[in-house]
């Protein structure tokens, strides 16, 4: 297992090209499952979740190859049963069960593992999909859905209580597009991601409208075609590296980002006292941290309020901002392992109901600390950027499973830090 050794106190600047979105590329690359021709997805990172994805659809029999980027799947044949092994590691793999049953009508798919951040239940895709007119059966840790007369359209409502459901509106959605008739999902989830995969739907010859506000519908077509995509920017990616410029960054440029994408981490970064200019046409973004950074109030919400998956990544800027932050996670109130790892170093943190309240300190030091979760672990390298000391980072596949080349990143931009064998 890899670890990252960063060297603290050396100023960021300079310029990197942010990576396609995981998010986007995961239930994308379970969409081409929905046709027997071609699909040439571009712009997918080479990070392990992606990875895992491709090894899934080749076990379900799909053709696939990928270079520098690109990924071209063919699932002329497919098999329903989703290898049990693979996608129990990730909770994402769950976003084949909506293709498969529509493709095969019938899909056998891993009940997916709990994870850090907290329960991760389903019930708002199976109400879905049941809705679709899936029969829903439980065996040896699998879910088994049959629709054995095909799916038909109805009007579903995805809301849970935390909220609408990202990949429950992505498998609904997917399932739809060869559903008979007209499928309303009502409290459907507006992320960017969700409108990538519904262009990427009608790219294939599917009919949705309404993706990106919380009212989808899909008309139901006999079959979709093979077609070419690329995916879009990673908004985490940008946020996180907007959060590093911030806390360590001299004039930091981001490259091949999107600014309709960035609004709510902007407005962020800007009410904590830095700066933040995109150029005219929105692609490109240059964060200077500000001289006067001052501590405030978070509440994440689904898109297009502020990000759960950017929660980590501020929570380690303000640690280190003058004054009293309180950040709120109502989406995974459980999601604040990285706290007790930042506290090692000396943060001033105090964790209570899905609540934390941050005072700043004038630094933090550098400590044997452990990633724990995706965005937890990019949270522990932003603070050791400007911690004193070296800090060591364990556990480095979970930071692997989601940034492309994170550490060859912050290296192009000056950061002292190297990936050493634990
Ligand atoms: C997606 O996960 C993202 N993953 C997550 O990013 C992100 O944190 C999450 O959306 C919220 O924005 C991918 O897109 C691959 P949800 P998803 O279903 O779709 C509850 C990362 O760091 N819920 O939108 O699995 C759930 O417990 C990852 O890249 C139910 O109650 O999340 C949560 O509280 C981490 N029942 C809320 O809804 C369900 O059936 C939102 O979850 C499904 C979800």
């Amino acid at each position: 297992m890899d670890k990252l050794l960063v060297h603290g106190g050396t100023p960021l600047q300079g310029a990197i090209n942010i990576s396609g979105s995981k998010n986007a590329s995961l239930p994308i690359l379970a969409a081409a499952i929905l046709t027997g021709e071609d699909c040439l997805i571009n712009r997918v990172p080479d990070v392990s979740d992606t990875n895992y994805m491709v090894q899934i659809l080749s076990a379900l029999g799909a053709d696939v190859e990928r270079y520098s980027g690109t990924v071209r799947i063919s699932c002329a044949e497919i098999s329903e049963e989703a290898p049990y092994d693979l996608v129990r590691r990730m909770r994402a793999s769950i976003c084949v069960m909506g293709p498969l049953l529509a493709r095969k009508r019938r899909a056998v798919v891993s009940l997916p593992g709990g994870c850090i951040i907290g329960d991760r239940p389903v019930d708002l895709h199976l109400r879905g999909l049941e809705a679709l007119g899936a029969k829903v059966e439980f065996e040896g840790g699998n879910m088994i859905l049959t629709a054995p007369d095909g799916l038909r359209g109805a009007e579903i409502d995805l809301r849970g209580t935390h909220g609408p459901t990202v990949l429950g509106t992505d498998n609904v959605m997917m399932a739809a597009t060869l559903a008979d008739g007209l499928t309303v999902i009502e409290s459907a989830a507006a992320e960017p991601e969700v409108i990538d995969l519904a262009n990427f739907l009608n790219a294939m010859g599917a009919k949705i409208t309404g993706a990106g506000t919380t009212r989808i519908e899909i008309e139901g077509v006999k079959e979709l075609h093979g077609v070419r995509h690329t995916v879009i920017p990673d908004r985490i990616e940008a946020g996180t590296f907007m959060a590093a410029a911030a806390l360590a960054g001299e004039g930091v440029t981001l490259r091949r980002v999107c600014q309709e994408h960035l609004k709510a981490i902007t407005a962020a970064l800007v009410k904590a006292g830095h700066q933040v200019q995109f150029n005219p046409t929105g692609d490109t973004c240059t964060i200077h941290r500000g001289a006067d950074p001052k501590g405030c109030d978070l509440i994440t919400s689904p898109y297009p309020g502020y990000p759960t998956d950017m929660q980590a990544q501020m929570t380690a800027l303000l640690a280190t901002t003058p004054g009293i932050s309180v950040i709120k996670d109502t989406i995974f109130p459980q999601r604040f392992m990285h706290c007790a790892e930042l506290k090692r170093m000396g943060a001033d943190i105090t964790v209570d109901n899905g609540t934390a309240v941050i005072r700043g300190v004038e630094k933090l030091s550098a400590a044997p600390v452990m990633a724990s979760d995706l965005r937890a672990s990019a949270a522990l390298v932003l603070a050791a950027l400007t911690a004193k000391g070296t800090t060591a980072i364990n556990r480095l596949y979970h930071i692997d499973r989601g940034y492309e080349h994170i550490d060859e990143k912050l290296l192009m931009l000056g950061a002292n830090l190297e990936r050493v064998k634990a």
